[in-house]
């Protein structure tokens, strides 16, 4: 069977960036930030995105683009000996495993997202009655939507990786980016909203050592680049051979950092801005709220008291946050569906239904016991999963790819990649100093202090 393959470098950054570039940069990177000193969290993270994260990526494109193949097969395809192999393919169901889980608790909160959209559409038409419906929390909005959320996701797989994933990301991120700049010149002319963007770009130093704070940009870096779970890889896998891969990866890299600083500048000037307007903005310990009670209190309060504005500002604030999210989706839903069909010789219709069905199924689940589940599935997936993932795809890339592989992957597109700076540092920087550096600080978040 033919496998699908990106047009063009565009295609692929766009695809890639469209992963990348989710809820995670626009919801959680602002959050995270206010929960953590703003600035000095801002600091934190650009050096763990390109020291850490950025090498971590290329080890995963690299692997992908050289395998052709889903995580599973391509970690069997490089490995050899019983033990190593199986290794391999345990390291690659476990990728697949957290990418379908990732998309099980991503589309309950995408969900979320369109209800608030729909909502505000409503509220221009005057149905109050079902715009209250959609903006309450309940179990049957909640899986009304994550499965309308999955079953658009479904759509866009179904039909390929030219005519579905490409074609998609292309149209949607630009739209993306518009509705992001327009809100963000908007919200910085609101009063108080000056006030906010001092805090988020402003650092204060003495935060900086704190372990929560470096555990947090460390998750928050891996989530962002959507590491370890196979979706960068299999992304990888359909990028041309002639494709200079360290630099594609370096704007995609840049893409997700440059949209999370936006997103920084939206949001907590928002907050700000709400504040002037009597939303309280600060939780009982003398944070910045943070989590759901930012976007779904604080925010459509901000939007309430635009006046005419109002509607049309969260209907833009909405629909943004839930374009962000079906990119996202897109990549995770293509990781289990490529692992289907390479490995178990489905039709991609065939593995796009079973994905999806057994994603609504699993979603469904955390919506009905979302008390006690939702957090431990984001706790265990983001926080633990994808960082020990990327971990082991560093030291797969690292120590187990032979070193000629590597060179010979990645001079196809840099002909005189040796005498550069990159091939002088990464490989080194892969096999030992990412793992050392991932370890530590999974470790450190274990200590009683941190
Ligand atoms: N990078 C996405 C975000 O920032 O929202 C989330 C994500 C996408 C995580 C794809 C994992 C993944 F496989």
């Amino acid at each position: 069977m033919k496998r699908g393959q990106f047009s063009s470098r565009l295609a692929f950054i766009l695809a890639a960036s469209g992963s990348a570039v989710g809820l995670g940069n626009i919801w959680g990177f602002p959050s995270k930030a206010a929960e953590n000193g703003g600035g000095a969290f801002l600091l934190m993270y650009l050096f763990l995105a390109f020291l850490l994260a950025y090498p971590a990526l290329m080890a995963e494109l690299t692997l992908g683009r050289h395998g052709r193949s889903n995580m599973v097969s391509t970690l069997d395809s490089i490995t050899s000996g019983l033990v190593q192999k199986r290794l391999g393919q345990l390291t690659g169901i476990m990728g697949v495993i957290t990418a379908t889980m990732i998309l099980c608790f991503y589309s309950i909160i995408a969900g979320w997202m369109m209800a608030h959209t729909l909502a505000s559409i409503m509220q221009t038409l005057k149905m109050y009655k079902i715009a209250e419906w959609l903006v309450t929390f309940s179990l049957w909005r909640n899986i009304c939507f994550s499965t309308a959320f999955i079953s658009l996701t479904l759509l866009v797989i179904s039909a390929g990786v030219e005519k579905g994933i490409e074609i998609w990301s292309k149209r949607l991120m630009p739209c993306m980016l518009l509705l992001l700049l327009g809100l963000i010149v908007y919200v910085l002319l609101q009063p108080g909203a000056e006030e906010g963007l001092k805090i988020f770009l402003v650092p204060d130093f003495t935060q900086l050592a704190d372990p929560q704070l470096i555990l947090s940009a460390l998750g928050q870096a891996f989530f962002s680049l959507s590491l370890g779970v196979g979706t960068m890889l299999i992304y990888g896998s359909y990028i041309r051979s002639d494709e200079n891969l360290p630099v594609a990866g370096a704007l995609v890299t840049v893409s997700d950092t440059g949209v999370a600083v936006l997103a920084g500048m939206l949001i907590i000037p928002a907050l700000f801005a709400a504040q002037q307007l009597g939303v309280d903005i600060y939780t009982e310990t003398g944070r910045l709220i943070s989590g759901p009670d930012l976007i779904f209190h604080a925010l459509p309060a901000l939007f309430e008291g635009m006046g005419e504005a109002e509607a049309l500002v969260a209907i833009a604030f909405f629909t943004l946050m839930s374009i962000a999210a079906l990119t996202s989706s897109i990549s995770m839903f293509e990781v289990p569906v490529s692992w289907a069909i390479e490995t178990q010789k489905m039709s991609r219709l065939k593995a796009s239904i079973a994905v999806g069905v057994f994603t609504i199924l699993i979603s469904g689940i955390i919506s009905y016991k979302f008390t006690s589940i939702f957090e431990i599935v984001v706790v265990a997936t983001t926080e633990w999963a994808q960082p020990i993932l990327s971990l082991m795809l560093c030291l797969f890339c690292g120590w187990l790819m032979h070193r000629n592989h590597l060179l010979d992957e990645l001079k196809q597109g840099v002909p005189d990649l040796e005498s550069g700076l990159f091939w002088r540092i990464w490989p080194t920087y892969v096999k030992i100093f990412c793992p050392l550096l991932i370890v530590i600080i999974l470790v450190q978040s274990f200590l009683p202090f941190s």
